[in-house]
């Protein structure tokens, strides 16, 4: 398709944002040629969230981009006030993208008397009048599931395969931090041509976590630890100390959402972990910036993120951005 083309099939689309990540959506916007959406998302004196599009939208194909990441609450209530607001304004179709899904840990009832607060989620954002969802590296992909609306799960793959392809990786192996990782991982791992081990790691809360073994060979070798999301960086420290006990050499972690909550940064700072590669799903803090220095390396997903949105306006197929590596 050629530019005068592509421009004219995306002129009914429009992008919005809340609060949550605007310099990841601006990014979004450069690579789709088109200007951001006018919208004020603020507060009134009480803290209530006050929404106010400021330019036509009857008839458009709306994507509102917004993680539903920390302050949580907040961006997912932007969110829902957001896709009423397009609603009530006419738009044809309102997309919601949710680059990190927030609440998706809470998946299952693994005990009694506790929520699915990812299925209510899901219902939250169906019921305020979203048409579609765009995510990216679900914590559990049958998430999907919870929503009876179409939905397109991104991974963050290509972007990350690719920094570390252009490295010269010699002698490494990928590493799951746990078994749920294991299908990942294995993408990974065939996709460099390195081979696969697995930490053993059970969790008895959300800041108890219990590392047991390593299953494959590590000793001598370099490793990756591949996660979906880094929160209090429990997770992957304790992975990275068990690697080295079992003779790893240099590790490095690549996660898709950098939550980075509590003394993460300090902890991934003591850890031995020579590099970690996250993605811009998420932003971080001046904090936790200055306290990672350059150990933290930030790639843009924003480049995927416009893709997919240029392909569900233009209905082409996106897994053939995931198979056309
Ligand atoms: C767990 O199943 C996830 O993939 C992450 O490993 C985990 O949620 C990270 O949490 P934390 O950093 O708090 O250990």
């Amino acid at each position: 398709m050629d530019e005068k083309n592509r421009i004219e099939t995306l002129s009914g689309i429009k992008i919005f944002t809340g609060n949550s990540n605007r310099a990841l959506v601006e990014k979004v916007c450069d690579y789709l040629s088109i200007p951001l959406g006018n919208a004020t998302v603020k507060r009134f004196p009480d803290g209530e969230i006050d929404v106010k599009v400021e330019e036509d939208v009857r008839g458009a194909d709306i994507f509102i981009i917004q993680p539903t990441c920390p302050p949580v609450n907040d961006s997912l209530t932007e969110l829902l006030i957001l896709i009423d607001c397009f609603k009530r304004a006419s738009s044809a179709r309102i997309t919601a993208v949710l680059p990190y899904y927030g609440y998706a840990r809470k998946d299952r009832k693994d005990e009694g008397r506790v929520p699915i607060t990812a299925k209510l989620v899901a219902n939250l954002i169906t019921k305020a009048g979203a048409d579609r969802l765009l995510t990216m590296d679900l914590h559990a992909a049958q998430i999907q599931g919870f929503f009876d609306i179409p939905v397109d799960h991104l991974l963050a793959f290509p972007v990350i395969s690719d920094y570390y392809r252009k490295k010269d990786l010699s002698d490494f192996v990928v590493v799951s931090p746990d078994v749920g990782g294991i299908k990942i991982a294995r993408l990974y791992s065939n996709h460099l041509h390195m081979r696969l081990a697995v930490v053993d790691k059970r969790r008895y809360g959300p800041e108890e976590i219990e590392v047991g073994f390593v299953i494959g060979d590590v000793e001598g070798r370099n490793a990756i630890i591949i996660d979906d999301l880094i929160a209090t960086g429990g997770s992957i420290c304790q992975a990275a100390k068990v690697l080295k006990e079992k003779g790893a050499k240099d590790i490095y972690v690549a996660a898709t959402h950098p939550v980075l909550c509590g003394t993460a940064a300090e902890k991934l700072n003591e850890a031995p972990i020579k590099e970690i590669a996250v993605t811009d799903t998420i932003p971080l803090s001046e904090d936790v910036k200055k306290s990672l220095g350059s150990k933290i390396k930030v790639l843009s997903v924003s480049s995927l993120l416009g893709e997919a949105i240029k392909r569900i306006h233009t209905n082409t197929s996106i897994s053939s951005m995931f198979t056309e590596q």
